[in-house]
């Protein structure tokens, strides 16, 4: 479960990714790594969808984690761009990229195959009704074992995202459990596979991205994990690995920390 970082791709893709324009922070690349290495990286079985693909700096990440037998859809409107995209992944991704010229709401659900993507990127229109959309694509393609990731998830600068996803998320109770907050975006996986990616996050995680060289974080529980097991990630706090509710809150600690309860 822990074992994730020999399948990492980080610093290959550090060096690949040198001088790529994008919103793509290296502490998300190595989260994105870390995830993606859970799955088995490049062995790991399933396509890979990105919507909002801007320079190619999120995508290459995951066409380098990429399966053989695998392809990496990526979704956006600009043709000079996706060009540009496509030739940077390219050398670096051993499975099949396929570029779609679309605006997402204008893809037909059923042009993407079903329940066989590991990997979803939410990051193009980000507005309510836009993420709603994307939700909605991804929850046509997700295996019962990937993971949707959200950009901009509690982003002062783009409000309708979080408001879109939260509605979404109430509207179509049991499609998607929120198992991770951190570094502007929410990951979020099949509420059957939660326990395994919780326990990924309270175990592995810090691992991950300390072999990855990020600076020290903090993961945080500081709900009763009834109400929300959502864990979340942050520049170091407290100067602990771990915070709990009840350390938030000044309280004794009641379970040993790296030992709670998912
Ligand atoms: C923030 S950028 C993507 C950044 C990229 N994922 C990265 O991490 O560097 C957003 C991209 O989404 C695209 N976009 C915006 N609305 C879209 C939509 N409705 N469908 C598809 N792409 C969209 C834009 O053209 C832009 O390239």
């Amino acid at each position: 479960m822990t074992g994730t970082i020999e399948r990492s791709r980080y610093q290959d893709y550090m060096r690949a990714a040198e001088g790529v324009q994008g919103w793509f922070s290296d502490m998300s690349a190595a989260l994105f790594d870390a995830f993606l290495s859970l799955q088995g990286g490049r062995t790991g079985p399933g396509d890979m969808l990105e919507i909002g693909v801007a320079y190619g700096r999120s995508a290459l990440m995951m066409g380098m984690q990429l399966r053989l037998d695998a392809t990496l859809r990526l979704v956006d409107v600009g043709q000079a761009l996706m060009d540009q995209s496509v030739e940077l992944i390219t050398p670096h991704c051993e499975g099949r990229i396929e570029p779609t010229l679309q605006f997402s709401e204008a893809l037909p659900p059923d042009s993407l195959p079903a329940l066989g993507t590991r990997f979803v990127h939410i990051d193009g229109e980000h507005g309510t009704w836009g993420v709603q959309n994307d939700l909605e694509l991804a929850d046509r393609v997700l295996a019962t074992d990937g993971v949707v990731v959200l950009d901009d998830f509690f982003s002062e600068t783009f409000v309708g995202v979080t408001i879109g996803a939260l509605t979404w998320l109430a509207q179509h109770p049991g499609r998607f459990e929120m198992v991770l907050v951190g570094f502007n975006k929410a990951y979020l996986v099949r509420p059957r596979a939660a326990r395994r990616y919780l326990e990924f996050i309270r175990d592995g995680l810090q691992p991950h991205l300390a072999a990855c060289g990020q600076p020290p974080n903090t993961l945080l529980r500081t709900d009763d994990p009834r109400a929300c097991g959502c864990f979340g990630l942050t520049l170091r706090q407290f100067d602990r690995d771990y915070v709990t509710r009840e350390i938030a809150s000044g309280l004794p600690e009641s379970y040993l920390p790296g030992k709670y309860p998912v």
